[in-house]
């Protein structure tokens, strides 16, 4: 009789405990995750916060603060990624759209914002550390660096990275408002910022490099990638905008650790449209010829809450500064997205989360793409973590046990970028330096004695483009598609390639030369009206994709400029303005100056 009451006891006991111990886990399972913070150490993926569903209706109460992990060591299939929940830190906000540096031993949550619906009262701004190998979250005290801006406030909807070699961690730009800053309220109007912060994880020292040449408009939901070209490698921003201005992607900023510096960068190929929330990943070929950024979806600006996800995918090879559409047409895409994370290991990318809009209600939430064939792939690859992973030098574990790939570089470059900038999946490129004219003070030439890739001199140098012959002396010459103004300094093997007079004097009799005259004039003709169209069409090309007139066809009222046009180091501007103008290139115009006319082209 006694045993019946203590027996529910204890049985009220277990339960009440179990249901306490099951809120303290963060749940693996949600409807939908995006806007989080996530990381790759070593060979797990550690995912935090953010905004999530439990199912489609829900529309309150999605910021968390969820602490989950992934294992990259072993094979998985996409469908039922085995993710598991972490003990819920007490202490680290609920934010989302902040950023989760590492080294190779901890995470730093930086920023972030509260939520809005129910709105939260954001508290003072501090950095949250988790020590990896005592499961621990602590608040380190922090310093800044002498000479700036002693105070670091919690910024949103800014750009992150973490180069875990140098203990550094970015964030760039974003915004303050009342869900990001104590005390502020909700009628101050959102602020936003082109501040480049930088962490030091080793010297626990902020510096805020905000007035280091910055020439574009404030922005958000830009990305930042890290490139170890240059003498310490440089920082890319891309895309990204406020709510009146945005930036175009056929100009890049580029911020070099070196001198904390920013130039600008003009690019070649088609240009992505403008976009915010995207997600970037950057693989390097193993012989650092080239490192390629993997760019994937992300969001229009336009109307506010209504916007469309993007599905697209593209490559921005570099040195080359080229722009690469991936196309993916016929494959099992993932659904649209934006506000999703993105990770370079063993050459896949691995896609994680992400806003897939409104007519979707659940998705599964893990997607990878093998960076090498081109191809979303079902199953997840598993390994060590290898060189490459995140572009700098890693700590290399052991090497696997099972089937997987040379442990070394399971990235080989696609064979679509490899017709781009030459070479082979191993790397060589043949294309060391980027295609349209860097600025005089660019640190992506010169001479860099960490990053430069030495390209071997004996190597013949691939002339890639068009052969053109001018009329009067019969010389044919031959230029390549990278040919650049003489000036600006480039590494060895190209310089052989800027325009190389291969003479070939023919002509005997006049009869001989008056008869081949003729030939060549027509063939000549036959080029000028093969180059026109091409003009054509690569004018009506640009005019799309840079973002002049948006994808359903209405003018863009913004002042679209960001950075772009504003910028003189770009030598052809004015031919293509003439292009703009509808002024056609004549045949003998075009002949007796065939440069400036390669050059449009080229673009
Ligand atoms: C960086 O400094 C600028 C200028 O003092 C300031 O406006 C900005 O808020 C700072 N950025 C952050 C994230 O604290
Ligand atoms: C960065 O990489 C270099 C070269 O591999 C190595 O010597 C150095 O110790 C690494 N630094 C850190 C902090 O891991
Ligand atoms: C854009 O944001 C600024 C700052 O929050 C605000 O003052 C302005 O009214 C906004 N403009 C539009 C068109 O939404
Ligand atoms: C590639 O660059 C990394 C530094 O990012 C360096 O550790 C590595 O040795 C380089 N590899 C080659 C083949 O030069």
């Amino acid at each position: 009789m006694r045993t019946l009451p203590s027996l529910a006891l204890l049985a009220g006991y277990v339960v009440c405990h179990t249901i306490q111990r099951r809120e303290d886990i963060s749940s693996p399972d949600v409807c939908l995750r995006w806007a989080h913070q996530a990381a790759v150490v070593g060979s797990e993926l550690y995912i935090y916060g953010g905004r999530s569903k439990q199912s489609s209706q829900q529309v309150d109460n999605t910021w968390n603060n969820d602490f989950l992990k992934l294992d990259l060591s072993k094979d998985f299939d996409i469908a039922s990624a085995p993710i598991t929940g972490l003990p819920k830190p007490d202490g680290p906000p609920a934010v989302a759209l902040g950023y989760l540096w590492n080294d190779y031993s901890s995470l730093y949550l930086y920023g972030g914002q509260y939520s809005d619906t129910p709105p939260a009262q954001p508290d003072e701004f501090k950095l949250w550390k988790y020590t990896i190998q005592s499961s621990s979250w602590s608040t380190p005290s922090t310093k800044a660096s002498s000479g700036t801006d002693p105070r670091i406030e919690r910024a949103a909807e800014g750009a992150g990275v973490s180069i875990p070699n140098k203990s550094k961690g970015y964030y760039f730009g974003g915004h303050l408002d009342g869900y990001t800053t104590q005390g502020w309220s909700q009628s101050i109007p959102r602020l936003y910022l082109t501040s480049m912060i930088e962490y030091d994880m080793d010297t626990a020292t902020w510096t805020n490099h905000t007035e280091d040449g910055a020439s574009f408009p404030e922005r958000a939901d830009g990305v930042l990638v890290f490139i170890p070209w240059g003498k310490e490698g440089v920082l890319l921003a891309l895309g990204g905008g406020d709510n009146i201005t945005f930036s175009q992607l056929n100009v890049i900023d580029v911020f070099d650790i070196a001198g904390n510096k920013w130039t600008k960068q003009a690019t070649s190929g088609p240009t992505p449209q403008i976009r915010v929330n995207a997600c970037a990943a950057v693989f390097s070929a193993a012989d650092n010829s080239s490192h390629n950024v993997y760019m994937y979806g992300g969001q229009n600006l336009q109307p506010a809450g209504d916007q469309t996800q993007y599905d697209d995918l593209w490559i921005l090879t570099i040195p080359s500064f080229k722009w690469i559409k991936v196309d993916t047409d016929g494959q099992s895409n993932p659904p649209a997205r934006a506000g999703h994370t993105c990770h370079a290991y063993r050459g896949q990318m691995l896609v994680v989360g992400g806003f897939v809009g409104k007519e979707l209600s659940c998705d599964t939430g893990i997607y990878v793409f093998d960076a090498t064939t081109l191809q979303w792939q079902t199953t997840f690859h598993g390994g060590p973590s290898t060189f490459g992973d995140s572009t700098n030098p890693q700590k290399v574990q052991d090497p696997p046990d099972d089937d997987n790939n040379d442990p070394t570089s399971p990235y080989g470059v696609p064979a679509l970028v490899v017709s781009n900038i030459g070479g082979g999946s191993t790397g060589g490129a043949t294309v060391t330096a980027p295609e349209r004219t860097p600025a005089p003070d660019s640190p992506l030439t010169g001479v860099n004695p960490d990053y430069t890739y030495n390209p071997d001199a004996s190597a013949t140098p691939v002339l890639v483009t068009s052969t053109i012959t001018t009329a009067g002396s019969v010389i044919t010459t031959v230029y390549t598609s990278t040919s650049t103004p003489t000036g600006t300094t480039r590494p060895p093997a190209s310089k052989a390639s800027s325009s190389a007079p291969v003479g070939v004097i023919v002509g005997s009799t006049i009869g001989g030369i008056a008869f081949l005259a003729g030939i060549l004039l027509f063939l000549l003709y036959l080029w000028y009206k093969r180059r026109v169209g091409e003009l054509r069409k690569s004018y009506e090309e640009k005019q799309v994709t840079q973002g002049l007139v948006n994808h359903d066809g209405r003018p863009l009222s913004m002042a679209s400029t960001a950075g772009g046009r504003r910028y003189s180091a770009v030598p052809d501007a004015g031919s293509k303005e003439d292009l703009m103008e509808g002024v056609e290139p004549t045949f003998w115009g075009m002949l007796l100056q065939p440069r400036r006319s390669l050059r449009v082209v080229n673009h």
